[in-house]
């Protein structure tokens, strides 16, 4: 955590004139989407309100299912992201984890600088595949979700915005994984959802540009669901290049989110996830964490 964080913005003059997206920070980005940082209950209200009464009582209902890190029935989860789908709620849903996911896309944007042909597995409404296409206008960003509503809108929107380096796909990455070669593939907190963890990773790997790298930020708040997950990197032939975690606050909780990098064969370098996890949880306890919204602002 040590070191200042400063806060990403696009290049606004390497822009085509017709992206006609305003400003730059990843805050202001994810508000596009209606996806905002609220520090206190004031987001039930703020929630409540948008969603309406029966839509925030389907979500609840929906979202039964599909809890953290746990793989269940694949349609149920469809239906459920199907559902978050509509724009009145997908604001509204994703604002409750607003800062987890703000961070973890700070996080893939710094380590996929540079790299030009990128795959957003789970993409949902194109919020970070759009926000990494504005970054570098020579980038390709596709965009791959099991929801077809979710890329309808990924669409409309990255249209909305007149971003043209995006490509959305609608494909359960369980059978499925668009066309490379990529130079990287990014997951935030969806490749925990997938049945065949392996058999996904293996099709993913026949998809890696050579030096290629899988960028993998996975909700998994415990040691063991971590050794699972780089189990399946090992059996699928990936090495593992560097392990850390993104911390997030949020609504009176802060989080830590394993953040993976792979490459394809090669060494991997030793994890003590036990001690790993020990060291995130004393980090989460030695104080506030400084959410992107205040990095953002540049509130101290
Ligand atoms: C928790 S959301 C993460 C969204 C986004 N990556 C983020 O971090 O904000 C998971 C996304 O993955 C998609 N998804 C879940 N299982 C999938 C599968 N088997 N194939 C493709 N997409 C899937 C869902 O529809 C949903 O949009």
């Amino acid at each position: 955590m040590g070191h200042p964080i400063e806060p990403i913005r696009v290049n606004w003059r390497t822009l085509n004139s017709k992206q006609h997206v305003q400003s730059g920070t990843i805050t202001e980005h994810l508000k596009r989407y209606g996806i905002r940082t609220f520090s206190s209950d004031e987001y039930w209200y703020w929630a409540g309100k948008r969603m309406g009464r029966s839509k925030a009582a389907k979500v609840d209902k929906l979202r039964e299912p599909v809890v953290e890190g746990q793989r269940d029935d694949p349609a149920s989860l469809r239906r459920f992201y199907d559902f978050i789908a509509d724009p009145e709620v997908y604001g509204p849903v994703t604002s409750q984890q607003a800062d987890d996911v703000a961070q973890a896309l700070r996080a893939i944007t710094s380590v996929v600088d540079g790299r030009t042909r990128i795959l957003d597995l789970g993409c949902s409404i194109g919020h970070m595949t759009t926000w990494l296409a504005l970054q570098d206008p020579d980038r390709q960003v596709t965009g791959v979700d099991i929801s077809p509503r979710m890329v309808r809108e990924a669409a409309r929107h990255a249209t909305m915005f007149g971003i043209r380096n995006t490509q959305f796909v609608q494909g359960d990455l369980n059978e499925f994984v668009p066309e490379g070669p990529f130079d990287a593939v990014i997951d935030a907190a969806t490749l925990q959802y997938v049945d065949d963890l392996v058999g996904v990773l293996i099709r993913l790997r026949e998809q890696m540009a050579p030096n290629g790298i899988l960028v993998s930020v996975p909700q998994l708040g415990r040691a063991r669901d971590a050794m699972s997950f780089l189990a399946a990197l090992k059996y699928a032939d990936f090495g593992v290049r560097s392990f850390s975690f993104v911390y997030a606050s949020g609504l009176g909780r802060n989080v830590a989110r394993p953040c993976i990098v792979a490459g394809v064969g090669g060494e991997t370098i030793h994890v003590d996830l036990t001690r790993e996890f020990e060291t995130a949880k004393e980090v989460l306890a030695s104080g506030p964490i400084r959410t992107m919204s205040e990095i953002d602002t540049g509130e101290p």
